[in-house]
């Protein structure tokens, strides 16, 4: 159990934004990150096709791998399979990550929230649950994007990317009702945090950007307080790309983040 490692899991680059606040919180542990880039984005999927392609992948991950948690750094997949990982592979923990709404629903002043996303998550039950439960008081704008997540993996690996698009992408979420006009963004896809610099730029107004990335982090430690213990990570950190296909630029950008792939 000490060496056992926390595994990481998006379609794509996005769980890095996790990974980062995770390392902070438990040094001592060795990191194995999945990005399931052989069927990126997940935002487009059929919920069916997607659920039962997630949990065969993790039949293997978790046989191979054989890690103390999995946090499954990812919206898309999280509002859609989390229960079910539970269900199919009981006794092993899952951090799941699920849009920031009650968060936002305490922390607006205008009650004018917006909630960027997959089209995937924008559409889930368990997302309008969450709306529901948590903001039933606020008025709450769900933002499907079919663009960002791309986006985000071009700026990433090419360290460019198309701001006319960025700002194409967000706009729907800036509304304005009389004196009132949102004040939250949700980031609710972990791909997005790698754009907000260019979000903050491109927005009509100043927002607050609600990443989750800590709260993820944190809840793996307080689910297994033992991950946060011990100070020398023995074994490198790892990066898998389920298409098998790495090129040099993806491979660079992984070694930025302690990543070898
Ligand atoms: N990073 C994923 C999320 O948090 C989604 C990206 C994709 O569409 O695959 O929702």
């Amino acid at each position: 159990m000490r060496d056992a490692p926390v595994l990481m899991f998006d379609s794509g680059v996005g769980g890095l934004t996790v990974l980062r606040e995770a390392r902070v919180l438990m040094p001592g542990r060795r990191f194995v990150y999945v990005a399931d880039d052989k069927a990126f984005p997940y935002g487009n999927w059929e919920e069916p096709a997607l659920k039962s392609h997630i949990l065969d992948l993790f039949a293997t991950l978790l046989e191979t791998y054989r890690p103390a948690v999995s946090v499954i750094a990812c919206n898309t997949a999280s509002t859609l399979v989390i229960d079910a990982l539970r269900e199919r592979f009981p006794g092993h923990p899952f951090v799941g990550t699920v849009p920031a709404i009650k968060p936002a629903a305490e922390r607006t002043a205008s009650g004018l929230v917006s909630v960027l996303a997959t089209p995937g998550t924008v559409k889930r039950q368990y997302t309008r649950d969450l709306i529901s439960k948590w903001a039933s008081k606020c008025h709450v704008r769900l933002v499907g994007s079919v663009a960002l997540a791309g986006l985000a993996e071009t700026y990433m690996r090419d360290g460019f990317v198309d701001e006319a698009a960025v700002r194409a992408e967000i706009e729907p979420c800036f509304i304005e009702q009389g004196e009132r006009r949102t004040d939250i963004v949700v980031l609710a896809c972990t791909h997005y945090p790698f754009l907000a610099n260019r979000m903050r730029k491109t927005a009509p107004w100043p927002v607050d950007w609600l990443d989750p990335a800590e709260a993820i982090a944190r809840r793996a430690v307080s689910l297994l307080p033992e991950l946060a213990e011990g100070e020398g990570v023995s074994g490198v950190d790892q990066a898998v790309f389920t298409s098998g296909k790495i090129n040099y630029v993806t491979r660079r950008m992984m070694q930025g983040f302690g990543l070898a792939a």
